[in-house]
């Protein structure tokens, strides 16, 4: 089944010449949607600087509104909210529409599975046909009552109350999941803990610490680590400055990497240990990429990148890197269309349940756009030969921003331009993408025809 947008529009990227420029990629994603959803449960007031203002996050904006916190733009673009104070929720007297944002969904189960209503949530047709059971079984062992469409599926209602603290270990790693449980567990008395068998993305634990609350995080023997979490703690509004979106980078770190004679520079990227395994990857691809100016920003690492052009050679990426890069495999598989030599890359079962089945909506269209691949359960294995795809073909994009922006990129380098028959999602995570690629020289217009 093909999914869409009812009114689409195509976008095009023509091959272009050499990027060059200094850019900075919009706010990270993960860490705007906390701090919507922290702030709003905080007591007093928590200002945001450098918000992604996506559609997804924009989606989370609103449902705290519905929720009881005050959350609004001012002028000078910061974001400010207002919160209730964390068991102060109130009951919303709408369905909380998620659109396509998994995280949203997710998060927001877990914000009011400890409160005493029901709430209704939607969203797109995307958002209907993820898994909901890896949030549904932990909240449901806490008290939360669950009623939900068949395959524990959007739309669904949770009615909540008092919970009682779980010691979870999630079948998947999963940071949403871990972030579900925690933040079900704020408003809950008792020790809640949360143990991943490979550590996820921590902004969840980062930003409590910086609002205040205890998180406790213990290492084991077997590479995985326990989140510790009291409730009812006491939580304060605190101002939070957002880096840009290290997933958000790696397209035009992609693009210049791919493009001989590039000189790209981004500055200000989140650089989070558990979310750098794209620019590692890179690196081990023979990609030269510099980062530079790291530095502590609100508990969070952030940097500079500088990539130039070159000729990238194929590797086998080890699967338990997945986790720290898991958004960032649709456009790696472009650079490995790019490569000389083979690219293995495997461990990528949760690649399926993302805003499509990124691997076969990807195989598809790089195949369609001439590159040699094999589709596993698990991951991709795909033939680069050290010459660029023929590229000619329009691309699904099955309301998926990283399936748009991945062929956009490798329309950049293609013989022939590649269509996306939807730029429109670009709108979840990256809404100026166009407007910044061609400000570093690419050739990417609104307008269908490749
Ligand atoms: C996210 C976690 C990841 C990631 C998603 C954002 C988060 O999902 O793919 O884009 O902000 O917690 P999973 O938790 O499903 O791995």
């Amino acid at each position: 089944m093909t999914i869409q947008n009812e009114q689409q529009i195509p976008v095009t990227s023509r091959r272009c010449d050499a990027l060059r420029g200094d850019i900075t990629v919009p706010g990270d994603k993960s860490m705007s949607h906390r701090s919507l959803i922290l702030g709003g449960l905080a007591t007093g007031k928590t200002l945001v600087t450098g918000l992604l203002e996506g559609e997804d996050v924009l989606c989370t904006a609103d449902a705290m509104r519905k929720l009881g916190a005050k959350v609004e733009k001012l002028e000078d673009g910061t974001w400010q909210v207002e919160g209730v104070g964390v068991g102060s929720l109130q009951e919303p007297d709408h369905v909380l529409d998620m659109g396509n944002s998994g995280t949203a969904a997710r998060l927001l189960m877990g914000v009011v599975a400890s409160a005493p209503f029901t709430t209704f949530f939607s969203g797109d047709a995307s958002l209907h046909k993820r898994p909901m059971r890896r949030v549904a079984v932990p909240l449901a062992e806490m008290g939360a009552t669950i009623t939900s469409r068949s395959g524990d599926r959007f739309p669904l209602g949770i009615t909540g109350g008092s919970l009682m603290p779980i010691d979870y270990a999630p079948p998947v790693a999963s940071a949403q999941v871990k972030s579900c449980v925690m933040l079900a567990a704020l408003d809950t008395p008792g020790i809640t803990t949360v143990t991943e068998s490979k550590p996820t993305r921590d902004h969840t634990e980062n930003m409590l610490r910086h609002f205040g609350v205890k998180v406790e995080v213990t290492d084991n023997d077997e590479g995985g680590r326990t989140v510790s979490l009291a409730g009812q703690q006491e939580m304060k509004g605190a101002d939070v400055t957002v880096p840009g979106d290290p997933s958000s980078a790696a397209f035009p770190v992609v693009a210049a990497a791919i493009r001989p004679g590039s000189d790209v520079t981004l500055t200000n990227v989140g650089l989070n240990p558990l979310r750098d395994g794209i620019f590692e990857t890179l690196a081990d691809m023979g990609a030269d990429i510099t980062i530079s100016n790291v530095r502590l920003q609100a508990g969070e690492q952030v940097g500079d990148i500088r990539v130039k052009g070159g000729l990238l050679k194929g590797v086998t990426v080890p699967p338990e890197r997945a986790v720290s890069m898991i958004d960032e495999y649709p456009v790696l598989f472009v650079a490995a269309a790019f490569a000389h030599g083979t690219t293995t890359m495997r461990g990528l079962e949760e690649l399926r349940v993302k805003e499509s089945d990124r691997l076969s909506v990807m195989a598809e269209g790089l195949k369609s756009c001439g590159v040699d691949l094999e589709e596993l359960e698990d991951g991709l294995i795909i033939h680069g030969r050290a010459v660029p795809p023929k590229g000619g073909a329009t691309v699904v994009t099955e309301l998926d921003h990283r399936i748009a922006m991945s062929f956009l990129v490798l329309g950049c380098g293609s013989e022939e331009p590649v269509t996306v028959d939807d730029g429109a999602v670009m709108e979840t995570s990256f809404p100026e993408f166009v407007n910044l690629m061609n400000s570093l020289g690419a050739d990417i217009s609104r307008e269908g025809s490749a």
